[in-house]
């Protein structure tokens, strides 16, 4: 039987992962799995159909109603649309914590993940990879940086997109985001025991994909 491979990268609002984990994948020639994007799709779909992210029951029922997938080219897909522009505007970015922390609405998404990441060699990024997606994953990583550093980069970020935000926006953001997502009842983001974290608030993002890349190495990874 051919062994698959998966690397978990959790961390953080804007601690750098999805970068980082796409040059991995790159590097090592793996599929990148960005489940952030899947929960930002789903509550575009919840603010489209006119209900309300705030409301459990409202925004649960569109699960196994909706299909979230990705493209070939890796786009994020919501009945078969792209929509990665859409999930970073900031209504869903303001939004998709409350989502994130309804378990129904988890359950549903992260049976997708594993789904997706079946049979493939994958880096998948997210709050509770290590934890509970892929409790097996060959290397688990916790990415974390200052508050400052990733409002700085999410503000560079969006204006790079085009995205009208200010650095204060992203600040508030990020950190209501860092306490529900820390603070949900299931599956909190926390880091996984068997997790190596790694600073990156004074890191480049290349020292930051070698550093991982070393770590895969000395786990048989390549
Ligand atoms: O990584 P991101 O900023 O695109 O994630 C968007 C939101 O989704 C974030 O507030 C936390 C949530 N999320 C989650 O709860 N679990 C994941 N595996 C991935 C993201």
């Amino acid at each position: 039987m051919v062994k698959n491979y998966s690397i978990a990268i959790d961390g953080p609002s804007a601690s750098g992962k999805s970068t980082v984990a796409k040059l991995v994948a790159k590097k090592l020639g793996f599929v990148y799995i960005d489940t952030g994007a899947m929960y930002r799709a789903f509550t575009y779909a919840v603010i489209l159909n006119g209900l309300n992210p705030e409301n459990e029951e409202e925004a649960s029922s569109l699960v196994n109603k909706i299909d979230i997938n990705f493209s070939d080219e890796n786009k994020i897909l919501l009945n078969g649309k792209d929509v990665s522009r859409e999930i970073r505007d900031n209504l869903v970015a303001n939004n998709v914590s409350f989502i994130a922390s309804y378990k129904q609405i988890r359950l549903f998404l992260v049976d997708l993940q594993r789904k997706i990441a079946s049979n493939k060699n994958v880096v998948m990024d997210g709050r509770d990879i290590g934890t509970y997606v892929l409790k097996d994953a060959n290397l688990k990583i916790f990415q974390v940086a200052s508050v400052e550093e990733r409002s700085k980069r999410r503000y560079l970020e969006n204006k790079e997109k085009g995205i009208d935000t200010t650095y204060d926006d992203c600040y508030k953001n990020i950190t209501t985001r860092d306490y529900i997502d820390s603070h949900r009842a299931f599956c909190p983001l926390e880091p996984a025991k068997d997790s190596i974290e790694i600073n990156t608030t004074e890191m480049t993002i290349d020292e930051v994909v070698d550093a991982i890349l070393v770590e895969a190495k000395k786990k048989g990874i390549n």
